[in-house]
């Protein structure tokens, strides 16, 4: 049986790689070959190369830029440099440059035979070590799916923080799983007997916000019938999960903090003090500093929650990590044998996702809808996936010319959704941009005209 392996041997001469290659062969990994530099590249793009053993002469590309351009890409494949008597100083410069070691012409067979052993091995315990890791974690949390480093460190974080008590804000943009995050926590804490009760401060009635928190008596204002239990109250013991802590409206911030140091309430219109034992996990993805600079959130409060801050990174710095999503989703709909169009996994993977996994599910929702249980195609995706500029082999074709925005656009875009969300205030806008406010006041002037 052949080993999981991969060498590629790069050299001009084919005598040397047929040499090689049978040798290598022999001992049974996986060999591939490239006459140069440049189709060494490529090879390495398109498969899982573990070892690469080049020559340093070369035409077109020498062996040491080959070993630069290499660490340049994300395959993280060994080098080995084979150099004549002549170039022992290329050699020399290739260790610095991170080549694993460096064969000298004439071939030691031998030698070589046990560097590359040495080679195999190691990486073998590491991919098993890894392996091994990461079998762990998934068990542990099962509901987070991802094998990137990204992912794997969230992992570690959930890990730190889940047997302690203390407060965890998770931010991350919209849709890149911070609930999931958050309810990983409650499940591996020792709470998690004990119930996991989410709120979402950005959906409930402002006015209504400190009832559902705190409770309120029978009769306390028009409208209060009975009794309320607040959510306080309702996760005594087990974990409340506030999510969209941002929203909170600044008032309620300070009767929250002093829940939070004291662990003590009193129902709205109540008298009595009520304990409660609660673990605080809150998410948001805003920038919360900038609201404590905009006076909009309490500093103090701030500090009392983000303990420990858990980043969830966007989906666009875990593409690997998508064709396991996607897996994950059909498989929890119950469908096995979908075949799905290996371009297609390409295409998802090189876009960009600005609504992260949750955008992910809902165009696969689509996908399964539009495709009727048959292959899925390149034709069912939608066509911002299909237009993303990397999505375009002839890298400049019409539709992804139409699409690339001038300088000009961009500017204009990126000015007027700063002036909303500074509400029309233009000298705060000025400020945000670090513009002068006269520059704005032109370009204001300019864009209505145009429209
Ligand atoms: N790593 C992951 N593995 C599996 N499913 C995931 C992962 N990350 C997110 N999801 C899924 O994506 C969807 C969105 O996740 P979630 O609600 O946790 O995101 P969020 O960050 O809280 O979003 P928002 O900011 O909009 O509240 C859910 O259906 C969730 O199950
Ligand atoms: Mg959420």
């Amino acid at each position: 049986m052949k080993k999981a392996f991969h060498i590629l041997i790069v050299d001009d001469e084919a005598d040397m790689r047929d040499s090689l290659r049978d040798l290598l062969n022999n001992e049974g990994y996986q060999v591939s070959e490239a006459a140069n530099g440049i189709l060494a590249l490529q090879k390495i793009r398109e498969n899982s190369i573990d070892l690469i053993i080049s020559d340093i002469l070369m035409p077109e590309m020498d062996g040491l830029t080959l070993l630069k351009k290499v660490k340049e890409t994300d395959s993280d494949a060994a080098v080995i440099l084979i150099t004549g008597y002549s170039s022992i100083q290329g050699a020399i410069e290739a260790i610095k440059f991170g080549a694993e070691d460096y064969f000298t012409k004439p071939f030691n067979v031998i030698e070589i035979k046990k560097t590359v052993e040495r080679i195999y091995n190691s990486r073998n315990l590491i991919r098993k070590n890894e392996m091994f890791k990461q079998e762990i974690l998934r068990k542990e949390f099962p509901g987070i799916i991802g094998r990137s480093e990204a992912i794997h460190n969230v992992l570690e974080h959930i890990k730190n923080v889940a047997d302690s008590n203390v407060s965890v804000l998770i931010t991350g943009e919209s849709g890149v799983g911070k609930e999931l995050v958050a309810q990983a926590i409650h499940k591996s804490s020792l709470r998690n007997k004990e119930p996991f009760i989410p709120i979402n401060c950005a959906a409930v009635p402002k006015d209504l916000l400190e009832s559902e928190f705190f409770g309120h008596e029978k009769g306390s204002f028009s409208g209060a019938i009975n009794r309320k239990y607040g959510i306080f109250e309702i996760a005594h013991k087990g974990t409340l999960f506030l999510d969209e802590i941002g929203e909170m409206p600044f008032e309620l911030q300070a009767k929250l903090l002093r829940t939070v140091e004291t662990k003590q309430l009193r129902r709205i219109g109540g008298s009595e003090i009520i304990e409660v034992d609660i673990r605080i996990l809150c998410s948001t993805n805003r920038d919360l500093k900038q609201d404590i600079s905009d006076k909009k959130f309490r500093e103090d409060l701030y500090f009392r929650l983000a303990t420990y801050t858990i980043l969830v990174p966007p989906l666009r710095e875990r593409r690997n990590d998508i064709p396991l999503l996607i897996n994950n989703f059909l498989k929890k709909k119950g469908i096995l044998d979908l075949k799905i169009n290996e371009n297609l996994i390409n295409l998802m993977m090189s876009y960009d996702w600005p609504g992260n996994v949750r955008e992910l599910e809902n165009v696969l929702e689509r996908l399964l809808i539009i495709s009727k249980g048959k292959m899925i195609e390149l034709k069912h995706l939608p066509q911002e996936i299909l237009e993303t500029p990397e999505n375009n082999d002839s890298g400049f074709t019409e539709k992804a010319a139409n699409r690339i925005k001038s300088l000009e656009e961009i500017e204009k875009e990126h000015i007027m959704k700063t002036f909303n969300r500074c509400e029309g205030n233009k000298v705060k806008t000025a400020q945000v941009l670090g513009i002068g406010l006269k520059t704005l006041y032109r370009k204001l002037e300019k864009y209505q005209k145009e429209n």
